[in-house]
């Protein structure tokens, strides 16, 4: 695991659209795999930027997030989905058909979980994944206890997580409990990961790098990964 330092926000977010444009410039047709919470919002603004400057082309790129809260649809202002269109997609040349985002109000739940994990497999795999991280250590929606070999599923949210993004409701009552996400077997396949962490998670990074692979802590899962870089703020 390689950790890029980085001394504020704006640079870490910097060298995280460095890393995604040189991608999509070598491969055009890069399968981008990406994150929501507050963290990547300042790597969006600058793709967004980057797009608008002729310095990157999304017309063949795909792109899956990492998870949905179960029981939003899309156009609810809280989904994900409204989240990555409001943030990102809208202002992007990218195709509707190669955005790919879990269905939160699917009626088969099993299905619409393997219809996922066939759909990245469709497209080659995740080239290269954009994570953030919970202050529980949960990567995507993989709270404590997630296991190695889990793939895309239904989980259910643990208080803590609520009580984070709660900022993002009006009241905390209406954060979903559960959600789909992809599972940790899912995001180690992709080739290559990129976790972004500002200050605000010091004290979790400080325990993902100490750690020995631990369940409890899923971003310690990383370490396995051979191509996984940290950019974090000091
Ligand atoms: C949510 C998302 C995660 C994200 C986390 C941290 O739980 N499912 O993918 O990493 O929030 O969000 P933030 O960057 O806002 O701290």
């Amino acid at each position: 695991m390689q950790i890029i330092k980085t001394s504020s926000y704006r640079k870490l977010s910097k060298k995280a659209n460095e890393i995604v444009v040189d991608a999509v410039f070598k491969n055009p047709n890069l399968v981008l795999g990406l994150a929501t919470g507050s963290t990547p919002l300042g790597l969006y603004q600058l793709l967004i930027k980057s797009f608008k400057g002729g310095k990157i082309d999304f017309s063949k790129v795909k792109t899956f997030n990492l998870d949905e809260y179960y029981g939003l649809k899309k156009n609810d202002s809280q989904s994900y989905s409204y989240f990555m269109d409001k943030n990102l997609f809208s202002k992007i040349n990218i195709k509707k058909e190669n955005i790919h985002i879990l269905n939160g109000v699917a009626k088969n739940k099993k299905e619409e979980c393997a219809k996922y994990e066939r759909e990245i497999k469709k497209a080659g795999g995740i080239d290269l994944q954009i994570l953030g991280i919970g202050a529980d250590g949960h990567i995507a929606f993989n709270e404590p206890g997630s296991l190695l070999k889990s793939r895309t599923r239904l989980i259910k949210l643990k208080e803590q997580t609520r009580k984070d993004n709660a900022r993002f409701f009006e009241l905390k009552k209406e954060v979903p409990k559960f959600a789909f996400t992809m599972g940790i077997a899912t995001i180690l396949e992709a080739k290559k990961i990129i976790l972004l962490a500002g200050k605000n998670k010091k004290e979790i990074i400080s325990q993902v790098l100490k750690t020995k692979i631990n369940p409890q802590i899923p971003a310690s899962f990383l370490k396995l990964h051979p191509r996984c870089i940290f950019i974090v703020e000091e």
